[in-house]
C-alpha cells in the first residue's frame, strides 16, 4: 500500500489583525480601522427593503452567488455574470485570485508599502515575492517604468491595490495600463484590489476591462456593511472559471441572505452610500490636512486621494512598533505601526471616526509625539 505525505500548510501570523485585535478593545481613541461606520438598519430602510418574505427560506443557498448580485456588479462594472465570483469579502475573493493563478515557484510582484495579507498569502502557498517600491519621496506613486526591472518569465501576477493601503493615494488609468502592459508582455496578470475606490475623492474608475486586469473588491470597506461580508471577484472568464472552481475548497457558498441584502442596497443606493462615506471623510480629511500642516516638527504626509487612510512619516528615531506601542501605553491612540505595511519609520492613520472624535485623538496624539520627542 503506498502512502503519500503532504507538508501542512502553516499559516502565518498576519501582524496587523494581531495588533488591532488585542488594542482595539482598550483604545479610547481608535485611528486604526479601514472601514466607514456600519450602516444601521434604520439607515438601510431608507433606500431599500431589507425584510424577507415569510416564505423565504433561510436554508436556500448559491453556490455561483446570488443572482441579484450578480446583476448588480454587472452593471457596476460593465461585465458580464461570467465574469464574477461572489465570495465573503474582498479576503476570500484574493485568496481565491492567489491560489488559483500562483503554484510554488512561481513570482509574484507586489507593491511595498502593502497590506500584509496580500504578499502573506501568497508566500504561505509557496509563491516568491519581488517587492515593487511605491516610494514616499514620489508620493507613492506606482513608477510603471521601473517594473521591468522586477519583472521576469516566472512573475505569474503583479499586486497592487487602488486606492492604495496604506496611503490612500489613487492610482491613475494611464498608469495601471501601463502596467498591465508590461504584465501581459511576460504572460503575467495584474490584480488591483479595488476595495476603496468608490471612496476616492477625485474621479475615478474601475481597471475591470483592461484585459489582463483582475478586480477585486467588496462592500465591508466604503458602504458600510462589513458584517454582511459579502465580496467579489471580477476576472476574464478563464480566471473567474478558476476562482469559482477554488471556492468549492474554501466556502463553498456565501451567505446568501447577505448576497441579497447586499445587492438590494447596491442596486438602488451605491452612490448615496458613497456620498456617505465622503460626507464623513472628506471634512475629516480637511480637518487632517490643517493639522498635518501644522504639525511638520512631527510628520511629513502624502495627502491621501480619498478613502480614510493615509500614511505619514515620523521624524523620531525609533521603530514604529515602539512609537505606536508608546503613544498607545501613554494616550490610548491606536494607529498602526509602518513596519506591518514593510515600511519602517511610518505610521498608518485611519480618520474615519466622528469629526470631534477626530479632533480629541489628535489632540491626544500631538501630547503623545510632544512627550516622544522630549525623550529623544
Ligand atoms: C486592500 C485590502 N483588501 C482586502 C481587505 C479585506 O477585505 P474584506 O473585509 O472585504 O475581506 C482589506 C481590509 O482592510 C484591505 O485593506
Amino acid at each position: 500500500m503506498s502512502c503519500v505525505m503532504f507538508a501542512s500548510m502553516q499559516a502565518p501570523r498576519i501582524d496587523l489583525f494581531e495588533w488591532l485585535l488585542r488594542n482595539a478593545p482598550n483604545a479610547t481613541y481608535n485611528l486604526a480601522f479601514s472601514n466607514i461606520h456600519g450602516l444601521t438598519i434604520r439607515e438601510y430602510k431608507a433606500f431599500a427593503e431589507p425584510s424577507f418574505s415569510d416564505s423565504f427560506e433561510l436554508g436556500s443557498n448559491a453556490q455561483y452567488g446570488a443572482d441579484e448580485l450578480k446583476q448588480t456588479l454587472c452593471s457596476m462594472y460593465s461585465c458580464d455574470p461570467h465574469n464574477i465570483v461572489t465570495t465573503t469579502g474582498a479576503t476570500e475573493g484574493n485568496f481565491l485570485l492567489f491560489s488559483s493563478l500562483l503554484s510554488k515557484g512561481d513570482e509574484f510582484i507586489i507593491e511595498q508599502p502593502g497590506y500584509q495579507p496580500m504578499w502573506l498569502t501568497p508566500e504561505m502557498l509557496g509563491a516568491y515575492r519581488i517587492n515593487l517600491p511605491r516610494l514616499f519621496e514620489n508620493k507613492f506613486k506606482v513608477e510603471s517604468e521601473t517594473l521591468s526591472n522586477y519583472i521576469t518569465k516566472k512573475t505569474k501576477l503583479v499586486v497592487l491595490t487602488n486606492l492604495h493601503n496604506p496611503s490612500g493615494v489613487l492610482m491613475d488609468k494611464k498608469t495601471i495600463i501601463s502596467v498591465a502592459k508590461i504584465a501581459s508582455e511576460y504572460g503575467a496578470y495584474v490584480l488591483v484590489d479595488e476595495i476603496f475606490l468608490d471612496g476616492s475623492f477625485v474621479a475615478a474608475s474601475s481597471s475591470f476591462g483592461i484585459p489582463n486586469v483582475i478586480v477585486t473588491g467588496s462592500a465591508t470597506k466604503i458602504y458600510g456593511l462589513g458584517g454582511l461580508h459579502s465580496g467579489w471577484v471580477i476576472a476574464p472568464p478563464e480566471v473567474a472559471t478558476l476562482c469559482q472552481r477554488m471556492k468549492a475548497h474554501t466556502t463553498g457558498a456565501s451567505s446568501y441572505t447577505s448576497e441579497i441584502m447586499t445587492a438590494r442596497i447596491l442596486r438602488v443606493a451605491r452612490h448615496e452610500l458613497i456620498k456617505r462615506f465622503k460626507e464623513r471623510g472628506q471634512p475629516n480629511r480637511e480637518y487632517l490636512r490643517k493639522w498635518m500642516r501644522s504639525h511638520t516638527e512631527f510628520f511629513d504626509w502624502v495627502e491621501p486621494d480619498g478613502g480614510i487612510m493615509c500614511f505619514p512619516r515620523y521624524h523620531l528615531k525609533m521603530s514604529s512598533v515602539d512609537l505606536c506601542s508608546s503613544l498607545f501605553q501613554s494616550q490610548k491612540i491606536l494607529v498602526n505601526p509602518g513596519s506591518y505595511f514593510n515600511q519602517e519609520g511610518f505610521v498608518r492613520i485611519s480618520y474615519g471616526c466622528e469629526l470631534p472624535l477626530l479632533q480629541d485623538a489628535l489632540d491626544a496624539l500631538e501630547k503623545g509625539m510632544q512627550s516622544l520627542q522630549a525623550h529623544h
